[in-house]
């Protein structure tokens, strides 16, 4: 598969097969994804692959403590800012609502909206959950270098025909997820991600939310005519 297909068939899926996905599959994708680049080639990101065991006990674990109360469970970084203002907020809803309404799932439907929100922590049923995870005196560059090598691995995992979701929404449960990974306290999660076979007969997955045109954030200057 070329990069720009890979690019733009990747989609977010939110519904995989139980099926296994072979351990060396998921060594060729970080294979792949390790040729990201990153300032100085320092490659700052450390990936957590869970299946089978381990994997089942943060589900378990993190879908308990989901259930509980929430403001016992806090992020590490604020991957979103606490005042939502246009055209963020905008983009935010238009997401959200566009899933939810694949979902049947109509505004104040707290209990389903709930639901929907806890398949996070079954990676969406994917037998695969990925984490990655930064030194803490790492600075804001590192978290660039780190967005990169996920991206990649999205790619890649596209490019070896699997399906991908990243989720931050496992930041608010780093503690349990770092003792059973056995990662030390202080290390930073930058976000989880489900990886799996796609089930094709899951229509949430056909929900392809939209793009705003390159021209609405490009600004050119150049001597050549826009394109
Ligand atoms: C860092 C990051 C975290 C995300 N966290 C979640 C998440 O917790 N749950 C979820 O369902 N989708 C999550 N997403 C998926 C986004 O909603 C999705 O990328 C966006 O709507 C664009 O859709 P697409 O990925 O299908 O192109 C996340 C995406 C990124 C890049």
């Amino acid at each position: 598969m070329d990069v720009i297909t890979a690019l733009t068939h990747r989609g977010s899926t939110r519904a995989f097969l139980r099926d296994a996905v072979p351990k060396t599959l998921i060594a060729s994708i970080l294979d792949a994804a390790r040729f990201a680049p990153s300032g100085s080639n320092i490659q700052p990101w450390e990936v957590h692959v869970t299946q089978g065991t381990v994997r089942d006990a943060i589900v378990t674990a993190v879908t308990e403590a989901a259930r509980g109360p929430t403001d016992a469970h806090t992020p590490e970084y604020a991957y979103y800012p606490t005042t939502w203002y246009e055209p963020y907020i905008g983009r935010r809803r238009a997401c959200g609502w566009g899933l939810y309404s694949r979902l049947g799932i109509i505004k104040g439907d707290h209990v389903r909206s709930q639901a929907q929100e806890l398949r996070n922590f079954c990676f969406f049923d994917a037998p695969v959950g990925v984490f990655f995870f930064l030194d803490p005196a790492l600075t804001v560059g590192s978290w660039l270098d780190t967005g990169m090598f996920i991206q990649s691995v999205l790619l890649a995992a596209e490019g070896h025909g699997l399906a991908s979701c990243p989720q931050a929404a496992w930041l608010p449960f780093h503690r349990i997820i770092k003792s059973h990974l056995e990662v030390p306290l202080e290390r930073r999660l930058v976000c989880g991600m489900a990886l799996g076979y796609k089930d094709p007969q899951a229509s949430v997955n056909d929900y392809r939310p939209g793009r705003i045109d390159a021209q609405a954030f490009t600004t050119w200057h150049t001597d050549a005519a826009p394109p």
